[in-house]
């Protein structure tokens, strides 16, 4: 039988993204609460807000994820306006389009910032709201490039592979304290992300936001006694891995 998500809460990084704002729609709908943390651009962030609304409640604290003030700060926030979280989902994240020469080591900090040193931020932050749930569960947003790698995304594509092998280590060591963690490993999602990392792609065959969002639910509303580190996901496409 499906969980019960009602009223659970969800603390949700890079919801004003592509991916992020279906993943909001997608458990609003589910009358789960969110908790949408972190991003620059306000007005993004303010319309998935407003899809939330239609169905639920949520909390909305913009601002710069790889700032540690301002993740200590909103972790106060919620502590004092929600009291519990019992599903973190680390989406946020950066990709890149560079030749290996011409990174500069301020782009490489900045994208191994965001997609794992965030996540390893933030998963430290919440273990204990998570271990307070009886429906703890941590979906880290990976790649296709976490198995794989892609010309010009090479750190990008280093990071995700980070991120994959932190989502296995820690699954297995809180499996016995009720804690899911799982990744999504996504080919190509036509959001502004891959029209800017992949601009040989075409919309044509793309996974939708939306599917990346189902497959969340999925992991949500089927838990298991199996570790599931990551359900890999690829897009249509005449190539043999894309
Ligand atoms: N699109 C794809 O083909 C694809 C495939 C596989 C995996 N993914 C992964 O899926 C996740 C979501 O990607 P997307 O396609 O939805 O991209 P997107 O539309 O560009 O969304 C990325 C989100 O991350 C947020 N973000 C980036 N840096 C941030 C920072 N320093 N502080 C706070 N928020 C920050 C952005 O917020 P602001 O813009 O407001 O700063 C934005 O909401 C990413 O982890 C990505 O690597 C995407």
């Amino acid at each position: 039988m499906a969980e019960n998500l009602e009223n659970k809460t969800v603390l949700l990084t890079g919801a004003g993204g592509g991916i992020g704002r279906a993943i909001a729609a997608k458990l609003a709908n589910q009358k789960m609460k969110l908790i949408l943390l972190g991003g620059n651009n306000i007005e993004k962030l303010q319309g998935t807000a407003e899809i939330v609304y239609k169905n639920s409640s949520c909390l909305v604290l913009p601002g710069d994820l790889t700032d540690p003030e301002f993740l200590t700060e909103s972790m106060e926030t919620i502590r004092r306006e929600c009291g519990c979280i019992d599903v973190l989902i680390n989406n946020a994240g950066v990709a890149q389009n560079t030749r290996f020469e011409d990174i500069t080591l301020e782009e490489f900090d900045r994208i191994m910032a965001i997609n794992v040193r965030v996540p390893f931020m933030l998963t430290q932050k919440v273990l204990p709201f998570l271990k307070e749930s009886s429906s703890a569960t941590i979906i880290n947003i990976a790649s296709v490039v976490s198995h794989s790698g892609y010309p010009m995304q090479s750190i990008y594509s280093a990071s995700k592979h980070a991120l994959l092998g932190m989502t296995k280590s820690i699954a297995r060591e809180y499996y016995k304290e009720n804690i899911r963690v799982h990744a999504i490993c996504p080919g190509g999602v036509y959001t502004d992300m891959v029209k800017i990392s992949r601009p040989d792609l075409t919309p044509d065959g793309m996974i939708l936001p939306e599917d990346v969002a189902d497959l969340v639910y999925f992991f949500l509303a089927n838990r298991t006694n199996a570790v599931i580190d990551e359900i890999l996901v690829h897009r249509v496409s005449k190539e043999p891995f894309s």
